[in-house]
């Protein structure tokens, strides 16, 4: 085993270092506190690696995701969304029997509790989705408790299965909600997609039938958006688990670090630039200039990420996709030209070259939730339901470990020095 050698001090240690399946390395600092009394520091932690993890591998610089080895664009142009999430969740691809069984248990679970139903009239109709979505996983929970914190492989299941079918159950009434229409059952004849297109759209006295071409863009955005290793959210997610919380409140918790604009909220935030960019008839370099001045606080959103330092798979795979659904539906959005105009002017500029900028998930997504009939809010939404394979097989990584281990970082202190409390007519 190689080891790598710190030197502070005058003194010197040896850490091992530790080298995954593709060739990474890692030094292992495990022991660093109690052999030197040293901390590392590594704020936003672009450089720690928070665990070891068999799920899904990146190559940043060369642009390479794979789920449990399989990559992205194959299973984007041959899986489901069904398929993928027991790929993630299990490690592999499941036989007839495994994904007929899972499926079996989405149709099972695919209706939320009834009482759940009235929880929504407790919101005010423009409550936030993804406020509402993160307060209802974790109220699952509540109306499950037979299988809360238990930890037999057949709980894990059937919480897992229930919550990847309740999640684009409770998506949709929040959308009826806020659109003012009664919710809509699931029906057990359609797919995991179509049902969900069904629940959005369709009225009692007007039943939609799901288009398959539109089916299929929504799995495979659901597919591309699946699972992408230690992201804010998905860490999140494994330090919740870590105290010991229960499924519902580990993703729960993943919701909200999706939410931010920075992370899933960026597709609402693309979509809004575009539209911005539009209504003022300003041309994409203009904007170009706004975004490259430090004065303005404007980033291009949908450009950059912490791990890709070139083309996020994804963004390529959407953007074909994008282009194929709207000419199936015969849709010219001009936010598509816009989009497409900015990434020219982007790949081409110094700015973004130098910084390693390229287009990320959540640069095209937007026009194909857009082209689906998604609104705007319900967005980051989206990005989560197909997130959840991920969130649920993170914390069965950590559900399964021999020994339940807290994730608890530690801190360099800036503060005060000890003082003496002063009483309050002392006080200046
Ligand atoms: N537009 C303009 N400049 C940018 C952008 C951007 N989108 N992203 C990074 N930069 C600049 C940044 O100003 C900095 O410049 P300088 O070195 O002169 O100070 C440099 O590039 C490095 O930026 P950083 O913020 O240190 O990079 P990061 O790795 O911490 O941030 C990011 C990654 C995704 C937060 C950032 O690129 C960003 O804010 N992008 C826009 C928001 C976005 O699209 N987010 C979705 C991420 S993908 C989906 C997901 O996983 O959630």
């Amino acid at each position: 085993m190689s080891t790598a050698r710190l030197e502070y001090n005058g003194q010197s240690w040896d850490f091992p270092v530790i080298e995954g399946t593709e060739k990474e390395h890692g030094i292992d600092i495990s022991e660093l506190r109690s052999k030197t009394g040293l901390i590392t520091l590594d704020e936003g932690y672009g450089n720690t690696g928070s665990c070891q993890s068999a799920i899904t591998y990146i190559d940043g610089d060369i642009g390479i995701l794979r789920y449990r080895g399989y990559p992205i664009e194959q299973l984007a142009e041959h899986s489901t969304f069904v398929e993928t999430a027991w790929l993630v969740i299990y490690g592999q691809l499941p036989t007839e029997k495994q994904r007929q069984r899972f499926s079996d248990l989405l149709t099972k679970y695919a209706m939320i509790h009834e009482s759940m139903r009235n929880h929504f009239q407790g919101f005010p109709t423009n409550a936030p989705p993804m406020a509402i979505l993160s307060a209802m996983i974790n109220a699952i929970g509540c109306f499950t408790p037979e299988v809360l914190g238990s930890d037999n492989e057949l709980n894990f299941e059937e919480n897992a299965a229930r919550l990847l079918s309740q999640v684009r159950s409770i998506a949709a009434a929040t959308f009826k909600m806020n659109a003012g229409q009664p919710m809509m059952y699931p029906r057990p004849e359609y797919k995991y997609a179509e049902n969900f297109l069904h629940m959005m759209f369709s009225v009692p006295n007007a039943r939609i039938t799901p288009d398959p071409e539109v089916a299929r863009a929504l799995n495979q955005f659901l597919i591309l958006h699946a699972d992408h290793e230690q992201n804010c959210s998905t860490s999140t997610v494994r330090m919740v688990a870590s105290s010991g919380a229960n499924m519902y409140a580990s993703v729960s918790a993943g919701v909200s670090a999706l939410w931010g604009p920075l992370h899933g909220g960026a597709n609402v935030a693309v979509v809004e630039m575009l539209e911005d960019i539009r209504k003022s008839g300003m041309t994409p370099q203009v904007y170009m200039e706004k975004v490259k001045d430090k004065n303005s606080n404007l980033r291009l959103m949908g450009f950059g990420h912490r791990v890709y330092r070139n083309f996020d798979p994804r963004s390529r795979i959407l953007q074909k996709a994008a282009d194929i659904i709207l000419t199936k539906l015969k849709i010219n959005d001009p936010l598509l030209d816009i989009a497409r105009h900015l990434e020219d002017v982007a790949l081409s500029d110094s700015y973004f070259v130098d910084r390693k900028l390229y287009p990320n998930v959540d640069f095209y997504s937007g026009i194909i939730l857009r082209a689906i009939g998604i609104p705007l809010n319900m967005f980051t939404v989206m990005f989560a339901i197909g997130r959840m394979p991920g969130w649920i097989a993170n914390y069965k990584e950590i559900h399964d470990a021999t020994r339940l281990k807290i994730n608890r970082p530690r801190q360099i202190y800036t503060g005060e020095l000890i003082r003496d409390y002063i009483p309050r007519d002392q006080r200046m």
